[in-house]
């Protein structure tokens, strides 16, 4: 498999077996550096990581990922450069197209990180817009392919903010990887009707079936009951409005009854508000699977550079 120079926008321009092969690649070089093994594939590289949102677990795999492959990553927060405020994206990506070998964004719009990928030359890293949060699923698939198994029929269910970037990314990942995948959020917070429909036509083709609803039974059978926070960032202004539509749908000990499995687990992208879209003593029975999941984003951005652009044979 060779995807040297793609930029990682939205999982759209990615294949199943591309996206397979990024989760090969993770887990054998999260298994080499549990052996205290490091590589050097990223040796003479320079990676921009632009950040107009803040960012913990992001920013950090990032960073770490280009270290141990032997990079050197530069933070560029979003007071510290002319972007959005001084200088046109599009200039703004020449410059740095010419100085550095691979860009990460994470920012407001989808538009941005488009247009940096069209500008710069270099590949460019979607770390989370408004719409999509891509690098965010490869480490959720790693993490349920360790606790879970094969991911092909396996049922996930995000419980939430139906309509953001983890629900549009993560629909669009399990229907190209075969998961069996539903929406559980009110009708005002349904996904867009034409992502949607694009979903179900990744789906014809693996198996998987997408389903949108209201309806709490909806988490029965559920292997995964996933949830991110009611307001995601940008968002602030609307948290009254969001814990009145969202408070039925609360991840608590009661909705993971309903799933009538004890092998279901929690997934959660963190950060998590909890008393909001999960109460404390459901995030505490799962919290090894969420801190395995947040480890694996490392791994897994870590894929996505050296696939990208490192040189595997060093
Ligand atoms: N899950 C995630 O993207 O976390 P950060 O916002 O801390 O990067
Ligand atoms: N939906 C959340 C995800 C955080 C990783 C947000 O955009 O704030």
């Amino acid at each position: 498999m060779n995807l040297k120079g793609r930029s990682f926008l939205t999982l759209k321009d990615y294949s199943p077996e591309e996206i397979s092969y990024l989760l090969d690649l993770a887990a054998e070089l999260k298994a080499k550096k549990k052996q205290g093994i490091t590589g050097n594939s990223l040796k003479g590289k320079n990676i921009a990581l632009i950040f107009e949102k803040p960012s913990t677990r992001t920013r950090c795999s990032f960073t770490i990922g280009c270290i141990d492959e032997g990079g050197h990553p530069e933070y560029l927060g979003k007071e510290d450069i002319q972007l959005g405020h001084k200088e046109s994206v599009e200039d703004t990506a020449r410059v740095l197209g010419r100085m550095f070998d691979g860009i990460e964004f994470r920012g407001f719009s989808q538009e941005t990180v488009e247009k940096l990928a069209k500008y710069s030359g270099v590949p460019v890293w979607n770390g989370l817009t408004d719409l999509y949060h891509p690098t965010q699923i490869l480490a959720d698939f790693l993490t349920m392919r360790e606790h879970l198994g094969d991911l092909k029929g396996k049922k996930l269910v995000f419980a939430g903010d139906g309509r953001n970037n983890m629900a549009n990314s993560l629909m669009i990942g399990s229907a190209k990887m075969g998961v069996h995948f539903t929406i559980l959020a009110p009708e005002e917070l349904w996904p867009q009707e034409s992502l949607v429909e694009l979903c179900r036509e990744y789906a014809k083709e693996s198996g998987s079936v997408i389903t949108i609803t209201k309806e709490l039974d909806a988490v029965k059978d559920a292997d995964v009951i996933y949830t991110d926070v009611w307001c995601s960032m940008g968002e602030e202004d609307k948290a009254a409005e969001r814990v009145a539509l969202l408070r039925p749908y609360q991840v608590n000990a009661e909705l993971m009854a309903r799933t009538g499995k004890d092998s279901t687990i929690l997934l959660h992208c963190l950060p998590a508000v909890k008393g909001n879209e999960v109460t404390a003593d459901v995030f505490e029975k799962y919290a090894d699977v969420v801190f395995d999941e947040a480890e694996n984003r490392m791994h897994t951005i870590k894929a996505v550079m050296v696939a990208t652009l490192g040189n595997l044979d060093a």
